[in-house]
C-alpha cells in the first residue's frame, strides 16, 4: 500500500516578515533592529511624470507672479528691500536691495547746511555714509563728470588703490592712506602713492535753502591720475 506523503510545511505556521523581525530582535537584544527600506518606487514612467508636473507648476507660478507683480512700495515685505528710485523706474525693480535714508547705500540729508562749511575747513568725515563733505573753490570732475553742487564735495571715504578707509591728515592738509601711502589733495585730487586715480565721489544735491543730500547709492569713479 502506498504511503501518501505529507506537505512539507504541514503543521508548521507560516510566520510574517514583521514576527521574523520580532523573534529575530529578542534574539539579540544587543543589535539595533534593521531599517527597512522604502517600499515606494517609482518606474522611470512616473518618475518622469512627476518632474514634468512640478516643472509646470514652477512655471505657472513664476507667470502668475509676473502677471500680478506687487507693487513694492505699498508691499510690507518688498518695500523694506527696494529703493524707491528704482521702484519708481525700473520694471521688477523689487529684486534690488533697498537702504533706508541714513543708512550706507541710502541717502542721507545733513543737519548742516552749505553756508555751514568754508574752502578753509577740513573735510567733515560722515563715518555711517563713509563720506567727507569738503567745500572746495574749483569742483574736481570725476570720470562721469562734476557731481559737486555749489563747490560741495562728497569725497567717498575708501582709497582707490585697494580699498583702505582713508583719513585726513590736517597737519599735511592731505588725505593719506594707512596702508600703502597713497595720497591725496583735500579736493580728492591724486597726488602720489599706488592708487590709479583720485578719490570717488558721491551724488550729491544741494537744495535752495542749501541743505544737502548725498545718495551714497551713486558712486562717481576718480578720474585717472
Ligand atoms: S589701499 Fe590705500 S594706498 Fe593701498
Amino acid at each position: 500500500m502506498a504511503v501518501k506523503s505529507e506537505p512539507r510545511n504541514a503543521g508548521r505556521r507560516i510566520i510574517t516578515q514583521e514576527e521574523a523581525e520580532a523573534i529575530a530582535a529578542k534574539a539579540r537584544p544587543d543589535q539595533p533592529p534593521p531599517v527597512r527600506k522604502s517600499r515606494i518606487k517609482l518606474t522611470r514612467r512616473e518618475a518622469l511624470a512627476y518632474a514634468l508636473v512640478g516643472s509646470t507648476a514652477l512655471t505657472l507660478a513664476t507667470a502668475g507672479a509676473t502677471l500680478v507683480q506687487p507693487d513694492p512700495s505699498t508691499d510690507p515685505f518688498l518695500s523694506k528691500f527696494t529703493p524707491a528710485v528704482i521702484q519708481e523706474n525700473v520694471p521688477g525693480g523689487f529684486a534690488y536691495p533697498r537702504f533706508k535714508e541714513g543708512e550706507f547705500g541710502g541717502t542721507f540729508t545733513l543737519a548742516k547746511k552749505a553756508a555751514d562749511y568754508t574752502t578753509a575747513d577740513p573735510p567733515d568725515l560722515n563715518p555711517t555714509g563713509k563720506f567727507y563733505i569738503v567745500k572746495v573753490d574749483q569742483p574736481v570732475e570725476t570720470a562721469e563728470g562734476v557731481v559737486a553742487q555749489q563747490g560741495i564735495q562728497a569725497i567717498y571715504q575708501v582709497c582707490t588703490h585697494l580699498g583702505c578707509l582713508i583719513p585726513f591728515q590736517a597737519a599735511e592738509n592731505r588725505f593719506i592712506c594707512p596702508c600703502h601711502g597713497s595720497t591725496f589733495e583735500r579736493n580728492s585730487d591724486y597726488v602720489r602713492g599706488p592708487a590709479a586715480r583720485n578719490l570717488d565721489q558721491f551724488v550729491i544735491e544741494v537744495a535752495q535753502d542749501g541743505t544737502i543730500t548725498v545718495d551714497t547709492g551713486q558712486r562717481r569713479t576718480g578720474a585717472p591720475a
